[in-house]
């Protein structure tokens, strides 16, 4: 057994679904990304059965894995979209998603970014500084267009993960401070060209409990209440995103576990009418993923075993920068003479590697497969070392399709131009 459902083997080969993996790299090379459109459907079916029949809305985090494809097997299964940039609204509109399913967080947003989302007709802006309800105000006002939003809120709370993803503390550059945010919804409401519509918080990623999504949803539930008496009335409450996934034994937080606690204390308070926003990123998509990669050296030596393969941290960096642990699987296991062995890639850096200390039975050629490569790997990936992005397939069933194909080499380069001559 794997840690993906999709991804188990059949006759002592790794398959995506119903296609053998050694086929995948045979046709298209590696590294390549393969995803299960069956694993994507399985975990949308997750939230839709979480939330039944109540007011639930899920903004698909995009930036986890913001392919066309991905993004419109979601649009036509119902979801809504949380956009961070300009880029991603793009995206979004390509495949005809509906506007009034989006919204836009970030911290940095941009007044180009501001009117884009303006125009498009967006649901909600996070706003996450008095400095930003400022400028939307602006820019709605010279519009002539009123702005919904909501105030993303720094609730103070430890979601229990990685630091460098955990979001929801006071040290953290997100959203604005519990304390002060009765003050700012104050201002927002005072402001002709905004709508207070909302609260928002996103307190983490790859949480793995229910406490800090309570303990977070407790205090947003006074604030809701305290904004009721002054006259400030909410419509919906967005959880952000967050909800963890198993890379190795995890056992993630259901979002059923999740939103039948959060709408029992909705009832308990007397705020059932609340609209319930979330935006899962990594739990959608994350173990709809694979990183195929082939074994180009080993190198053994006394102090260290290594298998140098084709993919690297330009591809998924995951390991390097958040110390993370990828499940690695031999597509074709051999079972015999395993040896510990330190993945890496060919990037001139020693933070180039992808797992360490695996027992590993390997040879040269070797196909292997990343594990739970959906989420944050194809969308952090860059260029580094001229090393073209890698092509990206989705598996249906038995069959397959190129949902993006490997760049062209000198289009990495192609838009470069040289300095005239000097004189
Ligand atoms: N909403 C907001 C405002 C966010 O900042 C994020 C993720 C999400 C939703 C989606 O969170 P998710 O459900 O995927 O946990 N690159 C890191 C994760 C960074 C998450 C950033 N924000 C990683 O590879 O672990």
């Amino acid at each position: 057994m794997t840690v993906a459902p999709d991804f188990q083997f059949q006759n002592g080969v790794l398959h995506a679904e119903s296609v053998p993996l050694t086929k995948l790299a045979q046709e298209f090379g590696t590294p390549l990304y393969v995803y299960s459109r069956k694993a994507l459907n399985d975990a949308w079916e997750s939230y839709r059965q979480a939330a039944g029949q109540r007011n639930v809305l899920i903004c698909y985090g995009m930036k986890a894995n913001s392919n066309l494809a991905v993004l419109n097997e979601f649009k036509n299964l119902g979801a809504g979209f949380d956009i961070v940039s300009g880029g991603e609204l793009a995206r979004v509109l390509a495949i005809g998603g509906d506007p009034s399913k989006i919204v836009f967080s970030g911290v940095g947003k941009q007044v180009w970014e501001m009117r884009a989302a303006l125009k498009a007709g967006v649901k909600c802006f996070n706003v996450e500084s008095e400095a930003e309800l400022v400028r939307l105000a602006e820019v709605a006002g010279q519009a002539g267009v009123v702005a919904d939003v909501s105030l993303r809120v720094n609730p103070d709370v430890d979601a229990l993960t990685h630091p460098y993803i955990s979001t929801g503390l006071k040290e953290n550059k997100f959203g604005i401070a519990i304390e002060a945010a009765l003050a700012t919804y104050q201002r927002a409401a005072s402001l002709p060209s905004l709508r207070v519509v909302g609260v928002d918080c996103h307190i983490g990623s790859q949480i793995t409990e229910v406490g800090p999504y309570l303990d977070a949803l407790e205090k947003l539930l006074a604030l809701i209440e305290t904004l009721a008496q002054q006259g400030v009335h909410i419509r919906h409450l967005d959880l952000g995103g967050g909800i963890g996934i198993r890379y190795t034994d995890e056992t993630p937080l259901s979002p059923k576990v999740l939103l039948d606690q959060v709408f029992e204390r909705l009832q308990a308070r007397d705020l059932g009418h609340l609209q319930i926003v979330l935006e899962p990123g990594r739990s959608l998509v994350g173990n709809a993923g694979v990183l195929l990669t082939t074994v180009e050296y080993l190198k053994h030596s006394t102090a260290k075993n290594f298998a140098v393969v084709d993919a690297a941290m330009n591809d998924l960096i995951r390991p390097t920068l958040y110390d993370a642990w990828h499940s690695i699987e031999a597509v074709e296991p051999r079972g015999q003479s395993a040896r510990k062995y330190d993945i890496v890639g060919p990037i001139c850096e020693s933070g180039d590697w992808l797992a360490r200390d695996r027992m590993l039975a390997l040879q040269q050629g070797d196909l292997l497969a990343i594990m739970s490569a959906g989420a944050y790997a194809f969308t952090m990936a860059s260029q580094y070392n001229t090393r073209p992005r890698a092509a990206e397939v989705m598996v249906d069933g038995e069959h397959y399709h190129v949902v993006r194909p490997r760049e062209p080499l000198h289009s990495l380069f192609a838009s470069e131009t040289l300095l005239p001559e000097t004189k």
